[in-house]
């Protein structure tokens, strides 16, 4: 298996441009299943978890083709990638798919409101926590689905079709306000999402939905109205931003030190992590290319930070910001309100020095005038990012081992930071 090995102590100094973002181009990719029309998304981030999309979509029938590279074109520019679901030939989403990607459950909303019928493995548990799947069935029960789970499987049927009806999560979801979104959009008369979650993720499914012909208002807020329509249309649309690459290398900036600009960033995606950025003591300086991340020198200031859902600060940075506060001058306390157990990073991150106590959903953490390399491992994503950006203070080599997990969120990771300086390598594996 690949590694990644990084020599710490270089300042990160350059560009790095944003890729699009992974959690809005998986339901995005998802949401071709509601037409028979072609869905053409720009922007798409080359990461593993699109690829492997693409494979699931594929054995519910939907073709897909990616445009070549044009001239000019940089190796970090996104996709285009046209998605056409003519035929659905299988509304099973296997067990040995869906357990690999949680987000895959997701097809369950759209293949229902459009073929009536659905069989949709359950996800199983995953690194980060149970992660169950109840506010799903809630809502599309609430559509008018019948649903019966059996054998791992929910088995979800609509043969008259879905209806609007009155949604109220009890507590904030992502992939389920997804879900409703996309049904909802197919659905005869009147749907209400209440306490719906507000990610900029969700407001740019909405927005695509919106160019399908779909008739959404109040995406982005917590109440969002849906008057279904009987058919949606192709479309075009390009994926927002990633906010949690950017506020990744943002904290990487301000952990090494430098001047790094964040081509094609936007600060509305990320208010939080910047307001707490220049509390820590990085320049943060928003300009018309993106957002520009310095620290000369000065010593990083502790935080209290506790994850919320958006506008909150996202537990999709939390174990970024662990690694950064390790550094810090004082103690920092971080509170995991989303998941719990999102904190498989702390382990790894002591084995390089760290100073980190572990009560329930709080981690206390001392910071320490020295990071010192070592080999690591993380089992899922963000964890693993968070040890790149110890590494990249810490004295000496970091290994950090499962990069697999790095390839499914971060786009070319090794040569965005190489770019700007860092000394970090892909060891292949042979
Ligand atoms: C999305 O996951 C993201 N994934 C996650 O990013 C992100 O951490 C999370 O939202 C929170 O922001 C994608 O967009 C693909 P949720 P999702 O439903 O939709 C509980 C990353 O690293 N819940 O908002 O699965 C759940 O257990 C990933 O890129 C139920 O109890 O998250 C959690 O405690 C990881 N029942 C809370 O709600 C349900 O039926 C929020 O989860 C559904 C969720």
């Amino acid at each position: 298996m690949d590694q990644i090995r990084i020599t710490g102590g270089a300042r990160l100094n350059g560009r790095i441009a944003i890729s699009g973002a992974k959690n809005a181009a998986l339901p995005l990719m998802i949401a071709s299943l509601l037409t028979d029309e072609t869905l053409t998304l720009d922007n798409i981030p080359r990461l593993a978890d699109v690829a492997l999309l693409k494979r699931i979509l594929g054995n519910h029938g939907v073709d897909y083709s990616v445009d070549g590279k044009r001239p000019g074109q940089d190796v970090m520019t996104g996709e285009t990638l046209h998605l056409s679901a003519k035929t659905i030939v299988d509304t099973t989403a296997p067990y040995d798919l869906v357990s690999r990607m949680r987000a895959s459950f997701w097809v369950v909303g759209p293949l229902l409101a459009r073929m009536g019928y659905a069989k949709v493995s359950l996800p199983g548990g995953c690194a980060i926590g149970t992660r169950p799947v109840d506010l799903f069935i809630e809502a599309l029960l609430k559509l008018g689905a019948d649903i019966e789970i059996d054998a791992g499987y929910v088995l979800a049927a609509a043969p008259k079709g879905l209806r609007g009806g009155r949604i109220t999560f009890p507590k904030v979801t992502v992939g389920a306000t997804h879900v409703a979104l996309m049904a909802a959009s197919l659905a005869r008369g009147e749907t209400v999402i209440e306490n719906a979650a507000r990610e900029p993720e969700i407001v740019d499914l909405a927005a695509c939905l919106t160019k399908m012909g779909a008739a959404i208002e109040g995406a982005g807020t917590s109440t969002i109205t849906i008057s279904g329509v009987e058919r949606l249309s192709g479309a075009r649309h390009t994926v927002l931003p990633d906010r949690i690459e950017t506020g990744t290398y943002a904290f990487a900036a301000a952990m090494t030190g430098g001047d790094v600009l964040l081509e094609g960033a936007r600060e509305d995606l990320l208010q939080a992590p910047i307001e707490l950025l220049r509390g820590i003591g990085a320049e943060v300086v928003v300009t018309n290319e993106g957002i520009r991340v310095v620290r000369n020198g000065a010593g990083l200031a502790p935080v209290r930070v506790t994850t919320e859902p958006f506008p909150g600060f996202p537990t999709d940075l939390q174990a970024q910001l662990m690694a950064l506060v390790c550094r810090a001058e004082g103690t920092s306390t971080i509170r995991e309100t989303i998941f719990e157990n999102r904190f498989m990073h702390v382990q790894e991150l002591a084995r390089l020095g760290a100073d980190i106590q572990l009560e329930g959903q709080v981690a206390t953490v001392k910071g320490v005038s020295r990071l010192r390399g070592a080999p690591v491992m993380a089992t899922d994503l963000r964890a693993s990012v968070s040890l790149v950006i110890a590494g990249l203070a810490a004295e000496g080599d970091t290994t950090v081992n499962r990069v697999y997990h790095l390839d499914r969120g971060f786009e070319r990771l090794e040569e965005k930071l190489g770019r700007c300086g860092a000394q970090i390598e892909r060891l292949v594996a042979a």
